[in-house]
């Protein structure tokens, strides 16, 4: 195993607000890395945590009734929590109150000052407390208010530490210009280079008007100030491997990547990197900054009660289909619209059909033709054109991920399942059993579940709950020699019996969901029926939609027969369509046009029973008309026509 190393990291979050899907965004993309890096054999160090002190929070814990550390100790562990319900795989929860990250800090101010980027002078300046930042007049909104939050600022005057951030603009424009990928995406680094262009003033690092942060080292002897929460909080990166106390992970250093959100861009890429330097310290391999998250177009805020609570959304839809559609719905960097039909239809097309049956179908044919057995020795002879497709897809998945291209990802590992449900359409398993080619068929069947061995692994960090179901019903366990063999080797997968499984992504009907959207607890207050659907409250959200209830004469109007189809044979240019003619007991045979050929062949129905509307208008279907239609029932599973339990006389009505 290789002993590289990689140190990812999620901004801290603020304790004095609850978990939303923002925070839940950076956090997944973070653990998707980390996982990924795991897997690929990296030495891995995940940190996560919380941000504790500053203004804004001694504040929220004062306007509650409670000590800062009281407010801080309960929200701190709400995300502590939420994150290990998520199954986030974070190696440490840092906490900026914890004494061996204060005294980090302490030691990095005293370095810095020794340093001499450190003075001592008096600040000037309007203050906004919401975003913990001072503004130069020259940017608040009409004198006053702040141009981030438009909030109230306030003016500030009083004794302060500077950094000396003026000091370090030409270092920071060299490691922009020689390091083009250090922020991404990369046209924010245009953004950050243009704002450091127009030069840095040096930065108020203490406080005196309140008391909620880590005091300075006690050398200074200077106990009325406390430090400005951005330096506290920035040095997590480092105190979270020990700096300045136990000093053995730091050779985690420095960061393969910090995960941000843009708000904070600034923070990270110019403030935190001369921190760095100032500290000799080796420069971040990479910041990337995601968008933001708005829900049905609109800003997410607590007053608009239109928060997203990710736990709701995990627990109506599954955490790792919430996980998939965070990632591929929006390009990194951009922002991205929470809404719920673009979830539901993320799964049941990208999951539901494109992965999920086509692991049904492996699961038919092999145990259709073979008894669940399915060799892989022979894919090579038939289908190598196909695999050296998949394997040409695949080589691009790693480079995407550590650009951050996440959306690409997931696309581009999408393409070997379209090459493979293309593959079963093709050659059709069942005409090569007809034609006696079992070899053939044996090896369709093997391309598939290499197709599937290799998109399960490399969909494991994004999906690390569902792509070992996949891998288990294939005969293998997910892990650093799996993903060797498979991916970078591109081994044949072997011989194994495959398992039945229960679908994986069960479709999920949007009407049903109409009502359900998952709201946050302050947004569910004052509005009537707004939880994910029990199963208990689906007949009242069918009411509420107006999916009325029918009387039986409704019922008796549809007329329901059974029949016998009597000839069967493909449309031809159709993927989809059947041509029947069915029996219902009428002079001559009904024609039905039925969608069922991506599950049943022509032959397999001549002479089968099958239940047909009967008094359905004729439609035209690809220029042929169709007098009725088969009942069916279709889920992730795939599509099972509804026939009589035993042989009835052609035309007996069902009712
Ligand atoms: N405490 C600071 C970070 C210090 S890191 C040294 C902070 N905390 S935060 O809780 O306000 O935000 C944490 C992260 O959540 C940020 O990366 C921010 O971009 C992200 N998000 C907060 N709301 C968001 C959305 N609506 N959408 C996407 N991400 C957003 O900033």
């Amino acid at each position: 195993m290789s002993c590289k190393k990689a140190y990812i990291t999620t901004p801290i979050y603020y304790v004095n607000d609850i978990a939303h899907i923002g925070h839940a965004y950076t956090t997944i993309i973070a653990d998707t890395l980390a996982r990924y890096s795991r897997m690929s054999g990296l030495e891995t160090f995940f940190l996560t945590g919380t941000d504790e002190h500053g203004q804004k929070i001694e504040h929220s814990a004062l306007e509650r009734g409670k000590t800062p550390q009281e407010y801080a100790d309960e929200i701190s562990a709400t995300f502590k929590n939420l994150w290990d319900d998520f199954g986030i795989s974070y190696d440490k929860f840092i906490r900026t109150t914890d004494e061996e990250h204060k005294i980090g800090v302490q030691k990095a101010f005293l370095k810095m000052k020794e340093r001499g980027d450190i003075y001592k002078d008096v600040y000037k300046g309007h203050y906004c407390i919401s975003c913990e930042t001072f503004f130069p007049k020259s940017q608040l909104v009409d004198d006053e208010f702040c141009p981030e939050c438009g909030r109230a600022t306030s003016l500030v005057e009083e004794e302060s530490y500077f950094f000396r951030l003026s000091n370090y603009q030409d270092k920071l424009l060299d490691w922009y210009n020689e390091r083009p990928d250090c922020i991404l995406p990369k046209s924010k680094r245009n953004e950050v280079i243009r704002f450091v262009e127009g030069g840095l003033d040096d930065l108020s690092i203490t406080r005196t008007s309140f008391d909620w942060g880590v005091k300075l080292p006690p050398e200074l002897n200077d106990p009325k100030h406390v430090m400005y929460v951005w330096l506290d909080a920035l040095m997590n990166y480092v105190t979270g491997l020990g700096y300045g106390t136990d000093e053995k992970l730091m050779d985690f250093w420095p960061a393969r990547v910090h995960l941000i959100g843009k708000d904070i861009l600034r923070f990270h890429a110019i403030y935190w990197p001369a921190f760095l330097m100032s500290l000799d310290l080796p420069m971040p391999k990479h910041i990337a900054a995601h968008g933001w998250w708005t829900r049905d177009g609109a800003k997410m805020s607590k007053s608009k009660g239109n928060v997203v609570n990710p736990k709701e959304v995990a627990d109506a839809y599954g955490l790792d289909n919430f996980r998939y559609f965070m990632l591929r719905e929006v390009p990194f960097g951009g922002d991205g619209d929470f809404s719920q039909k673009a979830l539901i239809d993320r799964i049941n097309s990208d999951l539901g059909n494109d992965l999920g049956n086509l692991l049904n179908r492996l699961i038919g044919m092999s145990g259709k033709y073979f008894e669940g057995r399915v060799e892989c020795s022979a894919v090579g002879d038939y289908y190598q054109e196909e695999l050296d497709e998949v394997n040409a897809s695949l080589e691009k998945l790693e480079p995407l991920l550590f650009d951050m291209q996440l959306h690409r990802y997931l696309e581009e590992l999408w393409r070997p399942l379209s090459i493979a449900n293309k593959a079963i359409d093709m050659y059709q398993p069942w005409t090569l059993m007809k034609e006696g080619r079992e070899k053939e068929a044996m090896a369709l069947n093997g391309l598939i579940a290499t197709i599937l061995a290799k998109v399960s692994i490399m969909l494991d960090p994004v999906m690390p709950q569902t792509a070992p179901k996949i891998a288990a019903a294939l005969g293998f366990e997910i892990s650093y020699e799996s993903w060797t063999r498979l991916i970078k080797e591109n081994a044949p997968l072997g011989a194994f019996v495959i398992e039945k499984i229960p679908p994986l992504f069960p479709r999920i009907e949007e009407a049903l969901l109409a009502h359900s959207e998952p709201e946050s607890k302050e947004a569910q207050a004052p509005k009537e029926e707004k939880k994910a659907p029990k199963a208990s409250q689906k007949e009242e959200s069918k009411k509420e939609e107006g999916v009325s209830l029918i009387g039986i004469d409704q019922f008796f109007q549809t007329s329901l027969k059974v029949g016998t189809v009597v000839k069967a044979e493909e449309v031809p240019k159709s993927k989809k369509l059947l041509l029947l003619q069915v029996d219902i007991g009428e002079e001559t045979p009904r024609q039905v046009v039925a969608g069922i050929k991506e599950w049943y062949s022509a032959e397999s129905l001549v002479d089968t029973q099958v239940c047909v509307v009967a008094n359905l208008k004729p439609a035209k279907l690809m220029g042929m008309k169709s007098e009725g239609m088969l009942l069916a029932a279709k889920d992730a599973d795939g599509l099972s026509l509804i026939r009589p339990e035993s042989p009835k006389a052609n035309g007996t009505p069902i009712g």
